[in-house]
């Protein structure tokens, strides 16, 4: 089996499908790995690392001949794959929703295509998720950016000249990114408060030292839908969820919001009025931009102001630790193969009735074969 590692296209990537630890293990099962010159540069691998493990560097038309597979961080449009034969595996985050076309187009070249963001939220496939292991880092990397533009420190300190104080830190939303904004605003010496719809992130927020702020009395209201994502919540809840908030926030120097609904536009949590009652000088980082955002104004991948207030508009924030970032996603990649590989025929094996498979195959044989695109 051949693997092949193309250089990224998509605007602003930096990330890369393979790190040289993940070609060892692939060269463990068998399989041999064929990456495209310059693959890994932006995320600080160079070529001579990936043969230093036993991998074949070439140019994107020597890969594409000869893979068997191809694992990539986002989906190359099928008129980018020319060479690669029919039957192959795409693996990667292919974005099937707004990709409907490219979908159809993997279906048509005869291209199994498999979407790592579908994987189900089940324990076997923990190491297999991408979504975790990015929104971890992006939760990191939104508390490291909007350090990087508040006009003050972190934490509290006592100095010869007086005191500086901490600065006070709200997130709303308290999935995987959340939780990591929280640890890492903790780690910086941040007041941390957190809030969220899932009543169960009450106990992990104050696991982290942090403050649970929680809308109270209202009947009803759970929050938790499927897979453990979030579901919509009433009006009642959200009015009372608005009142709440307008009270905090008010108070805070950083808020970073990561809100986000599986399949919906991103709930709006922070309108233009609530902004005009922050600080002149505090920080909104809206990690749910690509999404609509949670806040009145973000642009995505943008850097806006209102009221005096800077609104960070956080897109792909996992680019920005692309190092890290693609050690996380290769071995999300990694652990998938090799969950189904099958020794003997020197490949992954996908059978029909895996929970795993039905979620995240796309396409087979010719076919859109996933169910969640049929129906
Ligand atoms: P997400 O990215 O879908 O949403 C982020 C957070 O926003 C969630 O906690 C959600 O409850 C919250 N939210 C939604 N609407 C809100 C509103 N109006 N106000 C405030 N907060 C709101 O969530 P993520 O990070 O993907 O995690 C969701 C859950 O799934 C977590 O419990 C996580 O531990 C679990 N999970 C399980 C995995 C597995 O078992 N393989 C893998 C990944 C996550």
């Amino acid at each position: 089996m051949q693997i092949g590692i193309l250089k990224e296209t998509a605007p602003g990537e930096t990330r890369v499908a393979a790190i040289p630890e993940t070609v060892k293990k692939f060269s463990t099962l068998g399989a041999t790995v064929v990456v495209e010159s310059g693959a890994g540069l932006q995320a600080g691998v160079a070529d001579e690392e990936y043969l230093s493990v036993g991998a074949k560097v070439g140019s994107r038309e020597t890969v594409l001949a000869g893979a068997d597979a191809i694992l990539c961080i986002s989906g190359p449009q099928a008129s980018n794959l020319h060479g690669l034969k029919s039957g192959a595996l795409l693996i990667g985050a292919l974005d099937p929703v707004r990709r409907g076309d490219a979908v159809a187009d993997y279906a048509q070249a005869g291209y199994e295509a498999l979407a790592m963001e579908w994987m189900p939220r089940i324990t076997r496939a923990q190491s297999m998720d991408i979504l975790s292991s990015q929104s971890n880092l992006a939760g990191y990397k939104a508390v490291i950016d909007a350090a990087a533009v508040y006009g003050r420190a972190f934490p509290m300190m006592m100095t010869a000249a007086g005191t500086v104080s901490a600065a006070r830190v709200f997130v709303m939303g308290v999935g995987v990114a959340g939780l990591q904004a929280i640890a890492t605003a903790r780690r910086l010496g941040a007041q941390v408060s957190a809030t969220d719809v899932r009543s169960a992130t009450r106990e992990q927020i104050l696991s982290l030292g942090a403050k649970p702020i929680f809308v109270e009395n209202v009947a009803g209201i759970e929050g938790e839908g499927q897979g453990g994502y979030a579901s919509e919540t009433s009006e009642e809840y959200q009015r009372a969820q608005a009142e709440l908030v307008s009270a905090h926030i008010a108070k805070q120097d950083i808020v970073i919001t990561t809100a986000l609904i599986p399949g919906r536009p991103a709930p709006r949590l922070i309108s233009d009025a609530q902004l005009a009652s922050m600080r002149a000088g505090s920080v909104v980082v809206d990690l749910a931009a690509d999404a609509g955002g949670n806040v009145e104004g973000t642009i995505a991948g943008e850097q806006v102001q209102r009221h005096g207030v800077t609104i960070l508009g956080a897109s792909n924030l996992a680019r920005g630790l692309a190092a890290d970032a693609s050690a996380l996603f290769s071995r999300n990649l990694y652990n998938f193969l090799a969950a189904f590989w099958d020794a003997d025929k020197g490949r992954p094996v996908f059978p029909d009735d895996d929970e795993i498979v039905q979620a995240v195959r796309l396409t087979c044989g010719g076919s859109i074969v996933s169910e969640r695109l049929k129906g």
